[in-house]
């Protein structure tokens, strides 16, 4: 449903006026699992999007519909519990942080929908929640400027839906710019943004359309091994605080001895923040083919050391790496399952996904979907087609 769809539909079931809220999905070019452990990263906001057209309610109600799944959630602002539906949890997430943090509400109408596709990898829950969050501080007057509205989305997902995420996708969504990574320091939350000009070349993501259940409590099991590296590195360098603190050497001294597969975590860890580091100077030198050759190696680090690849994201970068039109390519996100990020030579692209296409459907017997993403702004109040910032 586009916007102007979406604004019909509000109407007809609520009769109010509505804010209405553009809520991108994200990419991540490099710096995989890093952000929890206090890492780099460099994510930017994409041109999917969740829209969302929001309102006040004169009473503690809160109703909300997903015009793409056609479900409607009707609790109260009092009673703030998991749905069986999930998706509202997003919603309610949100809501509940926003009372955590002494912040009063009302009740709320909304209808969304967009465009992200869902386990795809593009971060669709940030989305909502940040969606959520932008609409209720518009509607309610909240004054929260950007970074209290990412952390709380964060704290969210963390404590409402039970997944430990880190600070990335809610980041992107709510900085995103248009033609820009962002550079994250999601120790210190300093940013930097860098232009996304490399020329005559597409970011291409293919979707193995695949999800496997393991993914969330894999990623807590990882989170807590990084913790565990931590641990065993602190004993003898007490300064220690996350593994961004932390060298190969002190790796290979007090963890490798002690456990293989924490010191295979760590080490892609550290790995891949010394390599985002890198990749930052082949941004700015313009060298696309440096670039996209660590993108392989952080593929390969993901896959073999901190194993959270699946056959179907391995399938997707080895069929693309014979390509010559393809530059790099590696899983994107939290891994077993959703999308590869790719970056392909313009007059390549058509080519290639039917060809990768072809060998999918026939080695893994799944149809393969590809999206062209371009980098677009963050979460942004929308009116007919203009865009309008309206927070720090
Ligand atoms: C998911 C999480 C992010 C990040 C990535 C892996 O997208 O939500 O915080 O950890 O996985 O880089």
């Amino acid at each position: 449903m586009n916007k102007e769809g979406l604004l019909k539909y509000f109407d007809s079931i609520f009769g109010q006026e509505p804010v209405i809220v553009r809520s991108p999905g994200r990419v991540n070019l490099m710096g995989e699992h890093t952000d929890y452990n206090k890492g780099f990263v460099l994510p930017a906001a994409i041109d999917k999007a969740i829209y969302m057209a929001a309102s006040k309610r004169e009473d503690d109600e809160l109703h909300f519909v997903s015009s793409d799944l056609k479900e409607t959630y009707r609790g109260s602002l009092h009673d703030l519990k998991p749905s069986s539906m999930h998706w509202p949890d997003y919603i309610l997430g949100v809501i509940q942080q926003l009372k955590n943090n002494g912040h009063t509400i009302g009740g709320m109408n909304c209808v969304f929908g967009g465009d992200i596709p869902i386990g795809a990898g593009m971060s669709s829950s940030a989305a909502l929640e940040c969606a959520t969050l932008f609409a209720l501080n518009e509607i309610y007057g909240l004054g929260l400027d950007r970074l209290s509205i990412a952390k709380m989305a964060q704290k969210a997902e963390n404590d409402f839906v039970g997944v430990q995420c880190g600070i990335m996708d809610q980041f992107a969504n709510m900085f995103g710019r248009a033609e820009h990574l962002i550079r994250l320091d999601c120790r210190s939350l300093s940013y930097e943004y860098i232009p996304f000009d490399f020329k005559n070349t597409t970011i291409l993501l293919l979707d193995t359309g695949v999800k496997h259940s393991l993914a969330s409590s894999e990623y807590n099991t990882r989170r807590k091994q990084c913790e565990a590296g931590v641990q065993l590195v602190k004993r003898h360098h007490p300064e220690v605080q996350s593994l961004r603190d932390v060298t190969m050497e002190m790796l290979d001294e007090h963890v490798l001895a002690s456990d293989k597969i924490i010191y295979q975590r760590c080490k892609y860890i550290v790995e891949e923040n010394r390599r985002l580091l890198n990749a930052c100077k082949d941004l700015q030198s313009g060298n696309v083919h440096a670039f996209g050759k660590k993108m392989f190696e952080t593929h390969e680090g993901l896959s073999k050391l901190y194993e959270v690849s699946c056959e179907e994201l391995d399938f997707l970068v080895t069929q693309v790496k014979k390509h010559p039109g393809v530059l790099g390519s590696r899983m994107m996100g939290g891994g077993f399952g959703g999308c590869t990020i790719n970056l392909v030579k313009d007059n390549a692209v058509d080519a290639l996904v039917k060809e990768v296409g072809t060998a999918y459907q026939r080695s893994m017997n799944k149809e393969l979907k590809a999206y062209l993403t371009k980098i677009e702004n963050g979460t942004a109040l929308t009116s007919l087609g203009v865009e309008a910032m309206t927070l720090k």
